[in-house]
């Protein structure tokens, strides 16, 4: 766990209470990857180096959010595409990985688990665990304590529960709250998935839904799943503050928009015209001293009709005040 300052709380409470009026957020570009490239998702390493994951290519980059400085981390083999990543320990990670084209979409029975190390002087990868059941796994989240992390399968709206030491992967959470509403809505359901106080937070692209379930120890349900929120406009992954802030990146209205314990959203950044916001993907809270009110967020960049690509992914800064 960390431990948050007092600045931190402030800022924190500031940004609560100015749910009711809008809050903005000063934003930062700390760097940008060629047109085409499609930032997926993100974690913070300890450090306060931020890894992140490609959607077009099955690759894990280092970005130093100080000088905008990428570097090539992992390359999985055999794959076409990486998602989700998480951290299970000090330095060791998770990534979801899967074969995906933007000509043919997601190929289901290709999706699997690796961990990243960086603990040692070069990354070492290591593939943990083939799910071949999924659908298309998305967002990724350890379970406490446990090697054990649950991803969402946003094709078949469930949320696996993947034992890292055995790699053998079951079905912890699925029902309606999880599966992609029926068309003509986007076929993606549960996506980002984070852990806080016994609970998972998620969110439900297609169904533009953010709610949270009281799961047992080992991801499975405590009690029914309370929807906090059912207008969002394709929201995706998001990071959440101590004080439960959801910092959702939401790709319609190429936006983030903050929503609180009680379900309240309000805009943060971004707007439906957006060209840097545009197509937010994921977020997370640094963890220096000196950045852990700042929320980082990757981005897929603009596309046009036929799915071409015009302007790059990018890796964002907000300063929260
Ligand atoms: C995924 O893509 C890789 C690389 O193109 C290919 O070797 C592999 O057979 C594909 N897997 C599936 C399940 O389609
Ligand atoms: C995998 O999980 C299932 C369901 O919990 C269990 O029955 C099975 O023994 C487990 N297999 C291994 C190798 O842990």
């Amino acid at each position: 766990m960390i431990k948050f300052g007092a600045s931190l709380l402030t800022v924190l409470t500031l940004a609560s209470t100015a749910l009711t009026s809008p809050a903005a957020a000063r934003v930062r570009e700390v760097a940008s990857f060629p047109v085409g490239a499609w930032l997926e998702n993100l974690a913070v390493r300890a450090c306060g180096e931020l890894l992140v994951t490609r959607v077009e290519v099955a690759e894990v980059w280092s970005v130093s959010p100080v000088s905008g400085r990428k570097n090539l981390v992992a390359r999985f083999p055999d794959t076409t595409s990486a998602t989700g990543i998480t951290e299970i320990e000090h330095d060791l990670f998770a990534v979801n990985t899967g074969n995906y084209s933007a000509q043919s979409g997601f190929t289901p029975g290709s999706y699997a688990v690796w961990t990243v190390d960086l603990r040692g002087k070069v990354p070492k990868i290591r593939k943990i665990a083939a799910v071949p059941s999924a659908g298309m796994l998305n967002g990724l989240v350890a379970l406490p304590g446990a090697r054990v992390v649950l991803a969402a399968d946003s094709v078949n709206g469930a949320v696996y529960k993947i034992d890292l030491r055995s790699g053998n992967a079951t079905i912890a959470l699925a029902g309606d709250a999880f599966a992609a509403p029926p068309p003509p809505a986007y076929p993606l359901g549960v996506n980002g998935v984070h852990l806080k106080a016994s609970s998972l937070y998620f969110t439900n692209t297609g169904a533009g839904t953010y709610s949270r379930i009281a799961i047992h120890p080992d991801g499975t349900a405590a009690g029914p799943v309370e929807t906090l929120r059912d207008d969002l406009e394709l929201p995706d992954d998001f990071a959440l503050s101590p004080n439960g802030l959801a910092y959702t990146t939401v790709n319609q209205i190429r936006s983030i928009v903050a929503i609180d314990t009680k379900g309240a959203r309000v805009q943060i950044a971004g707007g439906a015209n957006s060209i840097q916001f545009a197509t937010p993907t994921a977020a997370q809270f640094g963890r220096t001293v000196s950045d852990r009110t700042t929320v980082y967020v990757t981005t897929g960049g603009v596309r046009d009709e036929a799915g071409t690509a015009v302007t790059s992914g990018k890796v964002l800064a907000l300063t929260l005040h």
